[in-house]
């Protein structure tokens, strides 16, 4: 099912969205779509939904921002610059994934083996000016979490 875009302030409340509806224990969402596509325009709207103040920018040369918001802390990675996905062994993954974070990834794919499953997938899609936002989930919670969002 497809969720039409129409514009910057749409793609803010499809991440304020998210916000609401992600459970409170650990969950991964990766966000796929071309550069410009609106993956971090997304993120803002969550982390700013979460009570985060200020910019966003996506960490391409960091990999990971980490967020410490009021309810819960909000990991937000960008892939981008990934060039071998060893380079995440690095990062110390384990600790982003547990602990009841929320991990948004851009550009996931770069670092393929090295990520757990996502409970969801958001593909961002170009409609002409506008946008298409697609989810599909990989996980019972990613199910739930996708029955809100389409009701
Ligand atoms: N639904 C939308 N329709 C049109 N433009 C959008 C929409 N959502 C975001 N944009 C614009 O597209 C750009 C997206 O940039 P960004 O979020 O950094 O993309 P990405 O992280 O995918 O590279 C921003 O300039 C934003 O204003
Ligand atoms: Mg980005």
């Amino acid at each position: 099912m497809e969720l039409f875009l129409a514009d910057e302030l749409a793609t803010l409340e499809l991440g304020k969205q998210l916000a609401q509806l992600a459970p409170a224990t650990q969950f991964t969402i990766f966000l796929e779509g071309e550069l410009g596509a609106g993956k971090t325009t997304f993120s803002r709207g969550l982390l700013q939904a979460l009570g985060h103040k200020g910019n966003v920018k996506s960490p391409t040369y960091t990999l990971v921002e980490r967020y410490d918001l009021a309810t819960r802390t909000v990991f937000h990675f960008d892939l981008y610059r990934v060039v071998d996905p060893e380079e995440l062994d690095y990062l110390g993954l384990d600790d982003y994934f547990s602990n009841d974070a929320l991990c948004l990834i851009e550009w996931a794919t770069l670092g393929s083996e090295h990520l757990p499953t996502p409970d969801l997938v958001l593909e961002i899609t170009y409609q002409n000016h506008a946008r298409v936002a697609k989810f599909k989930a990989h996980s019972t919670l990613g199910e739930k979490v996708y029955e809100q969002l389409h009701k």
